[in-house]
């Protein structure tokens, strides 16, 4: 059974994302937020990245107009009761994400397929809270989403084959490049890029060059598009902070370890271009100053 009907629980940063890509693949789909307002800034953001490509000339007004009339919004939850595949994209709390799985379990079908947007929370402690953890996978996106390419796609021990091959399907319909594994905190990119983001902070912090030579460094001599504590500054220190902590968790490794530089930028608020000032201060967005750190 192809997947057509697609629900998508909170319409934040990612959630948004997602229903806006799975409409413009052709799906019905129905986002479900806490509240109506929440679902109206959703709706603003996605309105926006269309018009975008409207702009461009990527996308044609008419098909802008079809795009908007496979959107639903709502705040009840049992409006998803008709979807081929539920993607969660709520915040970062396993207990928020457990609740929310036992209710769309009494509501779904039990063909319903069940995906997670999770950084770093084991899918399998998600799956063993509903009735079905053999039709339950991750379901991994990058920010922003109609324009980054890679999804990841997760199994567990319990996942179903047809039903994970059905998810990599469902993600190369959206345009999307699937990359299959298994469900390990941080999966594939997060296990490579956060000890290299941390050990940025470390080089930093033992004083062997300034903000700005580390990030030139890796710029100019490996070619990445931006340094490493730009990138965090991207992120969000307070988001690394916590995948960091998660991530050590799971495999008692050091590499995995926050600095403590880390802990006292998020100790002080400095998260990083959300917050103003992060490893540089952005009072100038458009020429951001290395920050003063010791
Ligand atoms: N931000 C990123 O770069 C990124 C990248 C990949 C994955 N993720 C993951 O995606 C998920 C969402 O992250 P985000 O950045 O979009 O967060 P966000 O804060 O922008 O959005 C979360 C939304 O979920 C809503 N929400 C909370 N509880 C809800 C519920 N029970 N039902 C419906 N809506 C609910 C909130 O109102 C909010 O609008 C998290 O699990 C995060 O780890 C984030």
């Amino acid at each position: 059974m192809p997947i057509e009907r697609v629900g998508v629980v909170g319409c934040g940063l990612m959630g948004s994302g997602i229903a806006q890509v799975a409409a413009q693949a052709g799906c019905q789909v129905t986002v479900r937020e806490i509240a109506s307002q929440f679902v109206e800034k959703g709706f603003e953001s996605i309105e926006k990245s269309l018009g975008r490509l409207v702009e461009k000339g990527t996308l044609g007004a008419s098909d802008r107009d079809q795009i908007r009339g496979r959107l639903r919004g709502t705040t009840k939850l049992e409006d998803l009761e008709d979807s081929d595949i539920v993607i969660e994209a709520i915040l970062e709390q396993l207990n928020a994400k457990k609740e929310l799985y036992v209710a769309l379990d009494r509501i779904c079908p039990p063909a319903t397929i069940f995906a997670s947007n999770t950084s770093s929370i084991s899918i399998t402690e998600m799956a063993v809270a509903t009735g079905r953890p053999d039709r339950f996978v991750g379901l991994h996106f990058f920010n922003p989403v109609p324009v980054m390419k890679l999804v990841e796609v997760i199994r567990t021990i319990a996942t179903d084959a047809a039903v994970f091959e059905e998810v990599v399907a469902f993600a190369a319909r959206l345009g999307k490049a699937p990359v299959r594994t298994t469900d390990r905190t941080g999966f594939i990119v997060n296990r490579l890029l956060v000890p290299y983001l941390l050990d940025a902070v470390r080089v930093l912090e033992d004083g062997l060059a300034s903000t700005e030579d580390i990030d030139n460094s890796m710029k100019l001599g490996c070619g990445h598009p931006m340094g490493p504590l730009t990138l965090l500054d991207f992120v969000g220190l307070d988001t690394t902070y916590s995948i960091a902590r998660i991530m050590f968790d799971e495999f008692k490794e050091s590499r995995f370890a926050p600095p403590p530089l880390l802990k006292r930028m998020v100790l002080a608020g400095w998260n990083g271009r959300k917050a103003g000032r992060g490893f540089y201060d952005y009072a100038d967005a458009t020429k951001p100053k290395p920050m003063r750190l010791s």
